[in-house]
């Protein structure tokens, strides 16, 4: 800067002025540590911008990411920080977790932001009902994922002669195909919360939403324990025949990969999967295909994500969580975050320029089965019970899926004893 004493009170205002927003901005900076599983490629890149969009108003992020796909390693670290008194300003608390953290008096309040930004107004009833506790926000969502996608290779299906299946029929003549072919039909991890996640679409379809939520919410012993779920069971089992001997603890992204690279024809899994395809470089459409999982393209299992706050001492720090909140529901980063995550925005004003047909898919299945009364909260990823039936859930169906003593009517009364015994 050229200096002039001549200038006067001009350029010492002009020289003054910066620093003095400089020190105030240095006085309201906060710093938000955010507890998250998102550690594979496509997680990765969403999580940073959500960094970036924080450090960019002036905050500061601290990173605590724990690796596991599902978070259940992310909440047993959540839970031995909390007890010790030292919990970090934000975590990925989900569905019914996020009530009872409220319960226990850890989380602070978003009231305040939530009414300046008219959260209610943008968001979903059945939502924002998630998000609550006793009438007061405790929590922000992030996304819908669509649980029940199934994500193939037309390279691999067009080599073995196969179509992309839409019905759990067909999905077993292209499986059988492509496996005649030499090819691996379904690419799996075989860790138990991809089991319940792959369980969670067979059952969807075999159950059909209504009796889908009498099992998973509803917790009705006798549709849990049931000939439908019998069925469903039977299915899940005869797919383990289409996945590859090596899949034993195989991270989710890594089976995705294998969908990818043309090692395996299909995979599975929620759409978190095309932040991977889309981390890849690859099209949707042209590189790879999304449809509903077999017999769930009228069904839409829906997954949040969401932060939860929890209680802070220095104003600063509570302040940088608020804008850490009305970061995440800003149009532009629902619109950027959602590209990079696979998953659709949570605000329902949103366009969908921009994103690709998976997502414009998404989209319109979501506001159809709302509309339809087929959308569903998916129990494998905690939105449709709490995590102590999801867990007992889970170990009977990974257990039943990977032994060969059990026999399926064995299995769903597990199921049903596990649930009343969480209850
Ligand atoms: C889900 C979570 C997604 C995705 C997935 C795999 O539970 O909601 O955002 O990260 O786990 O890690």
């Amino acid at each position: 800067m050229h200096y002039s004493p001549r200038s006067g009170r001009g350029h010492l205002s002009a020289l003054v002025a910066p620093l003095l927003a400089l020190a105030i901005n240095q006085a309201q900076a906060g710093q938000v540590e955010v507890l998250h599983w998102w550690t594979s490629g496509g997680e990765a890149r969403s999580a940073a911008l959500l960094k970036e969009m924080l450090e960019k108003q002036g905050h500061s992020w601290k990173d605590f990411a724990v690796a596991g796909g599902g978070g259940e390693s992310a909440m047993t670290v959540l839970k031995t920080r909390a007890v010790s008194g030292n919990p970090p300003a934000a975590a990925q608390i989900k569905g019914h977790d996020i009530q009872e953290w409220a319960e226990l008096g850890f989380l602070a309040s978003l009231d305040d932001t939530a009414t300046a930004e008219g959260w209610d107004k943008v968001l979903s009833p059945v939502v924002t009902k998630v998000m609550k506790s006793d009438g007061h926000y405790v929590a922000v969502p992030i996304n819908v994922h669509r649980v029940n996608w199934l994500w193939a290779n037309p390279a691999v299906f067009t080599k073995a002669g196969a179509t992309i299946p839409g019905s759990w029929e067909e999905f077993i003549t292209a499986a059988d195909k492509i496996q005649a072919a030499g090819l691996i039909p379904l690419a799996h991890g075989g860790q138990p919360w991809q089991d319940a996640t792959l369980f969670e679409a067979v059952a969807l379809a075999t159950l059909g939403t209504d009796d889908y939520s009498r099992a998973f919410v509803d917790h009705d012993i006798r549709v849990l324990s049931g000939d439908k779920m019998v069925l469903a069971l039977e299915r899940f089992k005869s797919l383990r025949q289409y996945i590859d001997r090596d899949s034993a603890g195989r991270d989710w992204n890594i089976a995705t990969g294998m969908v990818i690279s043309g090692d395996a024809a299909m995979q599975i899994m929620g759409d978190w999967a095309k932040g991977e395809f889309a981390a890849a470089g690859k099209v949707p459409g042209q590189d790879y295909r999304c449809v509903a999982a077999p017999g769930t393209a009228t069904a839409f299992a829906f997954n949040i994500d969401s932060l939860a706050f929890f209680k802070l001492r220095t104003k600063d720090d509570q302040n940088a969580q608020q804008v850490l909140a009305s970061t995440i529901l800003s149009p532009a980063f629902q619109k950027a975050f959602n590209i990079n995550k696979g998953s659709i925005p949570v605000r329902l004003d949103m366009v969908m320029d921009g994103f690709d047909q998976c997502a414009v898919d998404s989209m319109a299945a979501f506001r159809s089965a709302n509309a339809n009364g087929t959308l569903v909260p998916s129990w494998s990823h905690g939105l449709a019970t709490t995590s102590q039936i999801q867990g007992a859930l889970t170990d009977v169906i990974s257990n039943y899926f990977n032994d060969d003593k059990t026999t399926a009517q064995e299995a769903a009364n597990k199921m049903a004893r596990a649930v009343k015994a969480a209850m």
